[in-house]
């Protein structure tokens, strides 16, 4: 049997699970989401691995989650129907709220292709807690670099719902960074990403 000595320790127990603000303290840094969007091969992977290399020298800690971790792993049952991508961008941002809760800074690439599914995202992780990134190349400049052969396999008609071919893409209206990839280098866009992000993540301590 539990004496109410014990039984007040299980609920100090319960009152002593660290918040999101113990874990930044613990941390010494600020968590938030990077949200980075854009076309198929427009830049968005490399550009958060630059940014994840550039937090990680400064000992931020960081997650990445893009296409290759999620679309192999959780949300391997989806594919690119509106539904899919809505389901898709759904789980990356309730599983990205678990990451800012941790006090973990979460670096997603995603091409999270409507205002509609992006909006989903940002209510879940609450606005506030987001960077927007907009990694903004023409199609034709995404489809003439044609990395993976996918923009060709679009055209000929051997995969169907390709964004910017046969399934839409917005842009995000009034994104925090705008990035044209295609007419900056690859420093040049992180150097720019982390001028706006350090200032916001760098860890104040609270005044009392
Ligand atoms: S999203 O629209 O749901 O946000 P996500 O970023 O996860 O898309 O996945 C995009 C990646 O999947 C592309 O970079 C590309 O490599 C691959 N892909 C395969 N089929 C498609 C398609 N029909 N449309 C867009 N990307 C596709």
């Amino acid at each position: 049997m539990w004496n109410n000595q014990s039984e007040r320790n299980i609920f100090s127990t319960f009152d002593q699970i660290l918040g999101r603000d113990d874990k930044e303290k613990l941390l010494k840094q600020h968590a938030r989401v990077i949200w980075i969007s854009g076309l198929s091969g427009s830049g968005k992977t490399t550009l958060a691995r630059g940014i994840e290399i550039e937090l990680n020298r400064r000992l931020f800690l960081t997650q990445i989650l893009d296409g290759d971790n999620v679309r192999t792993g959780i949300n391997n049952n989806l594919g690119f129907t509106q539904d899919d991508r809505l389901e898709n961008i759904r789980r990356i941002a309730e599983v990205s709220k678990l990451f800012l809760n941790c006090g973990i800074i979460c670096i997603n690439s995603f091409i999270s292709p409507t205002q509609k599914i992006r909006k989903i995202a940002y209510e879940i992780i609450g606005r506030e807690n987001i960077i927007e990134v907009y990694v903004n190349a023409s199609l034709a400049v995404c489809e003439s670099r044609d990395s993976k052969g996918l923009y060709k396999k679009a055209r000929e008609g051997k995969i169907k719902d390709f964004t910017g071919i046969d399934s839409p893409f917005e842009a995000p209206v009034n994104p925090d960074i705008e990035i044209k990839s295609d007419q900056l280098s690859i420093e040049e866009s992180v150097r720019i990403c982390m001028d706006h992000i350090l200032p916001i993540i760098t860890y104040q301590t609270p005044l009392d």
